[in-house]
């Protein structure tokens, strides 16, 4: 085999000794049974301040409030997992963990008391409680190794849960709101400091159309790309935060 090869293999593409195949694109790939949608509400608020074209998903995720106080399917829940199943990773080694509890689960409770109030009052309708935790450290031939990268990944994994979510019409509200020892010993973690607990994660059903969301459900926009970009060499944008609406 060719060192080219043996590298395009390292890497995880296709290959043989003369010709590298390419990996053909999918378009359709999902189960008949799900039925993906937008969120029209988002997409036409943002639309207008976009400065270039992006995915409608992208723009119809939101951190919604709204929640019917309903159990999640199951099998929907472990969609989500398994979208985050699929992120990106330093040698994929997938340092992501999340923890989870269901409204009819008697720990739901504890969870629900181990956020912050404001949350509470909002989260108390979800279906599903999540602690998103990404792993600090791993052993490899007797050394400890640490993941330089470990919160990275777990935000990239928790973003796919929110695609697929925002993708199936659920709400999927990420918080930082919450007591990290309270949770941590509700989840029986405290003592194990190999793992970080990033955020935590309310999963839910959205409320039925009509239901009051007052400011619950605002549609944020963003500041301008200029302000979070630069060329070349880091210039710190001035004032940004004046922007955030
Ligand atoms: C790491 C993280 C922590 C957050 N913490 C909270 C929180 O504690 N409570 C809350 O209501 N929203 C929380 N949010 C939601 C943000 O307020 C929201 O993402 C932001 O205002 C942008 O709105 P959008 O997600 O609807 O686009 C959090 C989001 C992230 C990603």
């Amino acid at each position: 085999m060719s060192l080219m090869n043996r590298i395009y293999n390292l890497f995880g593409f296709k290959g043989n000794e003369s010709t590298v195949e390419p990996v053909p694109i999918i378009t359709e790939t999902v189960s008949p049974n799900v039925n993906y949608t937008y969120d029209s509400e988002s997409i036409q608020t943002r639309t207008p301040t976009q400065m270039y074209p992006v995915h409608p998903m992208i723009l119809a995720r939101r951190s919604m409030r709204t929640m019917d106080g309903k159990t999640v399917d199951n099998d929907s829940l472990m969609s989500l997992f398994e979208a985050a199943r699929w992120a990106p990773s330093h040698f994929n080694m997938q340092n992501w963990r999340f923890v989870y509890a269901t409204r009819d689960s008697p720990k739901w409770d504890q969870y629900l008391d181990s956020l912050w109030a404001l949350n509470r009052l909002w989260a108390k309708n979800a279906g599903v409680l999540v602690v998103a935790m990404s792993r600090k450290s791993y052993v490899r031939k007797g050394k400890v190794e640490l993941v330089p990268t470990h919160s990275f990944e777990a935000g990239s994994a928790w973003m796919c849960m929110a695609l697929e979510g925002t993708a199936r019409g659920l709400v999927v509200h990420a918080m930082s709101g919450f007591y990290k020892d309270k949770i941590a010993n509700v989840i029986g973690l405290n003592g194990n400091d190999n793992y970080e607990i990033e955020a935590m994660i309310a999963i839910g059903n959205r409320a039925p159309p009509g239901y009051f969301s007052g400011l619950m459900d605002k549609v944020t926009t963003r500041n301008a790309i200029e302000t979070f970009i630069s060329k070349e060499t880091f210039q710190e944008s001035e004032g940004s935060s004046e922007t955030i609406k």
